[in-house]
């Protein structure tokens, strides 16, 4: 599996280079000079742990998230001094772990950063379904919060037995977002669990649409080797058979694609902190992609503290990006919008994406992966589909390699991918 993404690597990045991360960091980040920038903040926490899942969390206990937090808002501090004044960032999201269980310190984390950035699109929380009640959205409301995600996976039974997690009352869910409003309400969704139809997507996404959402997430079901789940992988074109029939049924009720897997019923909806151009990141496990290079803070909460409270950035890993290195990621990050702008990338390259990569636009324009006009290259069905599928296998022969480490290393010496 990891021979394909070492080839694709290989050949886009025109280097038999490997994308090498380093135990090393800069202690001052150059984000001052960073357009299109976003804010990420990490919230380790989960009332329980669902056994699927691959992200930075522990069981939550309030005392331990206080420390946390405290340690947070010092480094929100540390980073946000080191540039003289306030830098207009585009949108802040809150992820997990389950960050609603940190809403009594929102508003001060929020008030924190707007010391040192300008927020210009919106402020969006992550939170799962026993969360959303009239109290916990009003609180979030009155924090600052505009855009909430919740975790929803399937409405049925079957699958939320097959998850482990518990089934979600959706008439009380709809009810508290009918009284407290949010601009944007995304609800997240798995698929390609084991024997799920098209028939039982499309209710789940019907339900949501009719139960308070205007912006659902489909994810596919992916089986990090970390983790403890036993839910079995659905065969190639199982899924892609399903992707497809979902995707035309959101298309054909003139839903918006705003991202690979993402679908909202109104055109400005949008969840997304992917698809930046560069994003800082604060918190266990956070990443920070910046013009020359990437950094990913400890997985370990108690390291992470310990850190900070020496005054010191709690980056574990960093990778300074060969010119090449970097633009595969500024075009498998914007990707994830389904469409690649060639003026973005001519801006934030100084060259063009048609003498860097021209011969693989035309070979993507033949296979039928993209369509082009006016220089917007344009994902079709079936380049969303390998995307998608390509996208799997670099979750596992990366990611699960570099998480893998990371939850068992506070501070791994090096990591090559
Ligand atoms: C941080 S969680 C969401 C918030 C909250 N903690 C919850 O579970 O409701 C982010 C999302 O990642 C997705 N996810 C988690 N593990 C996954 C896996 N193994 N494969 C695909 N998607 C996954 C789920 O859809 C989940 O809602
Ligand atoms: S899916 Fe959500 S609730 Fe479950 S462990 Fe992951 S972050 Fe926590």
């Amino acid at each position: 599996m990891s021979i394909i993404t070492d080839l694709t690597r290989m050949w886009l990045t025109r280097s038999t280079k490997p994308f090498t991360f380093y135990n090393e960091y800069d202690e001052t980040l150059s984000f001052g000079e960073c357009e299109n920038l976003g804010l990420y903040v990490h919230i380790p926490f989960c009332e329980k742990i669902c056994n699927f899942c691959p992200y930075c969390k522990e069981v939550y206990a309030k005392e331990k998230c206080d420390k946390y937090i405290d340690a947070l808002l010092q480094e929100i501090r540390m980073m946000g001094s080191q540039y003289p004044d306030k830098k207009e960032v585009t949108s802040l999201y809150f992820g997990g772990g389950t960050p609603a269980l940190a809403v009594e310190r929102l508003a001060e984390i929020i008030s924190t950063l707007q010391e040192y950035f300008i927020i210009t699109e919106g402020i969006g929380l992550e939170l799962h379904p026993r969360n959303v009640n009239v109290e916990m959205l009003t609180k979030l409301k009155a924090a600052g919060i505009t855009k909430i995600s919740i975790g929803i996976q399937s409405f049925q039974q079957k699958y939320q037995d097959i998850l482990g997690r518990d089934v979600v009352d959706i008439e009380t869910m709809a009810a508290a977002l009918a009284q407290v409003e949010f601009e944007t309400v995304s609800m997240d969704f798995i698929f390609a669990l084991p024997n799920q139809t098209y028939l039982d997507l499309k209710s789940d996404i019907e339900l949501a649409f009719s139960h308070g959402a205007n912006h659902v997430a489909i994810y596919p079901f992916i089986d990090f080797t970390f983790t403890s789940s036993k839910v079995k992988v659905m065969e190639k074109k199982e899924k892609r058979k399903l992707l497809d029939e979902i995707t035309n049924y959101c298309m054909e009720q003139g839903y918006y694609r705003s991202s690979i897997w993402t679908f909202s019923s109104e055109k400005d909806a949008n969840y997304s902190s992917m698809t930046r151009e560069n994003f800082l990141g604060f918190g266990c496990s956070a990443t920070t992609l910046l013009r020359e290079q990437f950094k990913i803070n400890t997985f370990s909460v108690e390291e992470y503290c310990k850190r900070i409270a020496e005054q010191k950035l709690a980056t574990s890993l960093t990778i300074r990006f060969t010119k090449r290195q970097r633009m595969i990621y500024f075009l498998f990050w914007t990707a994830y919008s389904t469409k690649v702008d060639s003026r973005d990338f001519e801006r934030f390259f100084g060259t063009s994406l048609q003498k860097m990569y021209g011969f693989e636009l035309w070979l993507a324009k033949r296979l039928g992966f993209v369509n082009e006009e006016n220089g917007v290259y344009e994902m079709t069905l079936k380049g969303a589909f390998y995307y998608h599928y390509y996208e799997n296998f670099y979750t596992l022969a990366y990611i699960d390699k570099m998480w893998g480490i990371m939850r068992k290393e506070a501070f791994p010496e090096k990591i090559e991918l």
